[in-house]
């Protein structure tokens, strides 16, 4: 190694450190990390103090960081990096339904919810919504067996574990159901809201800084696993949402804007009477079938 290093010449030098790599994917990814990192700090003149700031940032990104409170995806989220890798390795065909972001509030022990049931759990209050949905492959063909997450806000605007001292812990607004013979999945919950991505840590900073819209367009999570098909992470955004075209995390795709349609009181889509006015949305989810 060079003991007379300049600022173009230490790139090679630390590029050429991962030639020894066993795997050559690792050593291809170290090398254009390098070639970039190394850029972007000639090309923007990094200061001593700015390169501080940011690992006193990332420092604390990390602090923050817990199962439920996932800062880092929070960042990668707002810079666009999560839609981006999400676009890059998108290899479905046309026909298959659009995925997009998972988002930091996807909880791994979510509980199991049999159709129809009321996944709000009666304890968060909001106008109900109805979903029905159908999972099929390319031809139209139903996918019974299909396991479907979802997960969304209440209509304040916030998810079940934002507000785990007031539920107890419990978790609501979310389920893992799945498809009956014929596709099919369907349950009751309540209509969730457009709410601002958390602002209370090291992130807020940068939406701050930026002037940005911290707010994401009114949406339903899901998320989809079918033996024979590739898994799929979406949403689905209210069509008339202020925010579609402002959402803070860019995980907007005009295929995934859909009706959530407003009902006055009466008989909603599994029979039930409800007494107070309701909202129905109804969507068909198409998988794309595994390459292997
Ligand atoms: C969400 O949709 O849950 C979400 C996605 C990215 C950042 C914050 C929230
Ligand atoms: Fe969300």
């Amino acid at each position: 190694m060079s003991i007379d290093l300049t600022e173009n010449s230490i790139t090679k030098e630390v590029q050429s450190t991962f030639d020894g790599c066993h795997d050559a994917r690792t050593r291809e990814v170290f090398v254009a990390l390098v070639r970039h990192l190394h850029d972007f700090a000639r090309e923007v003149r990094l200061t001593g103090e700015e390169w501080f700031t940011a690992v006193d940032f990332l420092e604390r990104v990390g602090k923050i960081t817990t199962a439920t409170r996932q800062e880092y995806v929070l960042l990668s989220d707002i810079l666009g990096l999560s839609v981006l890798v999400d676009l890059i390795n998108d290899q479905s065909r046309p026909s298959a339904t659009d995925s997009t972001l998972l988002g930091p509030f996807y909880v791994e022990g979510r509980p199991t919810a049999p159709n129809g049931a009321d996944i709000s759990a009666g304890i968060v209050s909001g106008m109900p919504l109805f979903f029905t949905g159908r999972v099929v492959g390319p031809a139209g063909d139903p996918i019974p067996g299909a396991r479907v997450d979802t997960w969304h806000s209440d209509g304040d605007g916030l998810y079940d574990v934002q507000q785990a001292e007031r539920l107890h812990g419990h978790l609501a607004m979310r389920a893992l159901l799945t498809t009956d013979g014929e596709g099919r999945f369907w349950y009751r919950s309540i209509a969730p809201r457009y709410y601002p991505v958390p602002t209370d840590g090291p992130c807020g900073e940068i939406i701050r800084a930026a002037d940005r819209s911290p707010m994401r367009p009114e949406h339903i999570h899901f998320r989809f696993h079918a033996e024979g098909y590739d898994p799929l992470i979406t949403m689905l955004f209210r069509a008339d949402d202020p925010y579609l075209a402002s959402d803070a995390v860019f995980g907007v795709k005009r295929s995934l804007v859909v009706d959530f349609v407003q009902h006055e009181p009466g008989t909603a889509p599994d029979g039930t009477v409800v007494d107070v006015p309701f909202q129905t949305v109804d969507w068909t989810f198409t998988l794309n079938p595994s390459a292997g």
